[in-house]
């Protein structure tokens, strides 16, 4: 039996909802407080167990690779002047024996090609596929609540939550047959259909466990959903002949690929950060509700 061991971060896109802040840098690198979406994304597939970080890179790549890198001079700058705590932090980012691998993907032709262009890294293992645009709060981590379950059911899944009926042309929509509460095995899945096309109103949040199988229907897909290769289309190939489940996953997820989800995700991970929650708060409740 293989456990997931790899993690793919596609972060190619183009970031358009972001403009400008997106031109020359990757959506995933947009922080929050003070880690960029990325660092939360590997640190959520570090704590299930994961130890090969896959990065799909495109044209704004530089950033991301620099930010896992060691920084010498940096840490040297830090250690002289005695800044010992952003020097440990620095120095904790990724625990030893977490390979951070990156692949270029020359041309943006959509998600499942971006999964596509991980396949040498990842062969012929199950692995996990993370958004770190869909920022999910949750404890034990959403990857991780799915890396359990495919040690248990060995089969592919998608992470899903309710969305609203007006926005399921935002998202992957599945529909299936009910196995518990929170899992149901999946009969269909479309990308992004019109609310009156849509099977139901369970939307898929950027978190995926694959069986490698995968990249045989990613190489048979043609473009679909806005002219993109969708990796949609090729779970929807894949579940007529391998099981795949839904996951309705414990955790509040954040948009952060849109600028009111990221500012909400912003007010909520400072409200929880030891540094800046409390000044923070007393600026809010002011802001909202000031003194008469
Ligand atoms: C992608 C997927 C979609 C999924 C969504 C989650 O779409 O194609 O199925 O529901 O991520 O965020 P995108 O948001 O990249 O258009």
């Amino acid at each position: 039996m293989k456990r997931v061991s790899k993690a793919v971060f596609p972060a190619a896109g183009m970031g358009t909802r972001f403009l400008p802040a997106t031109k020359a840098n990757p959506k995933e690198m947009l922080p929050i407080v003070d880690k960029p979406l990325i660092q939360y994304a590997a640190e959520e597939a570090v704590a299930a167990g994961i130890t090969d970080l896959i990065f799909i890179i495109g044209r704004t790549k530089r950033a991301i690779a620099d930010h896992f890198d060691k920084a010498y001079e940096l840490e040297m700058e830090l250690e002289m002047k005695g800044k010992t705590q952003a020097l440990e932090q620095l120095r904790g980012m990724l625990p030893a024996g977490v390979n951070c691998i990156y692949i270029r993907q020359a041309e943006a032709l959509g998600l499942g090609h971006a999964v596509l262009c991980a396949e040498p890294a990842v062969n012929d293992e199950p692995f996990a596929v993370i958004l770190a645009d869909d920022l999910i709060d949750a404890e034990p981590g959403v990857t991780k609540q799915m890396c359990d379950l495919y040690d248990y059911y060995q089969c592919s899944m998608v992470g899903v939550q309710p969305v609203a009926p007006s926005e399921t042309g935002a998202y992957g929509i599945v529909a299936g047959e009910p196995m518990s509460d929170r899992l149901l095995r999946m009969q269909h899945i479309v990308e992004k259909p019109k609310p009156e096309q849509a099977p139901s109103n369970l939307g898929v949040v950027g978190r995926y466990v694959l069986t490698p199988r995968i990249f045989h229907h990613l190489r048979r897909i043609e473009r679909g959903a806005g002219g993109e290769l969708q990796l949609t289309d090729a779970i929807q190939a894949l579940l007529h002949e391998q099981q795949v489940l839904a996951y309705r996953f414990d955790g509040t997820r954040y948009d952060c690929g849109s600028k009111v989800g990221y500012l909400k995700a912003t007010v909520e991970y400072a409200f929880k950060h030891p540094e800046v929650a409390e000044e923070f708060s007393a600026y809010l409740k002011q802001r909202l509700c000031p003194p008469e």
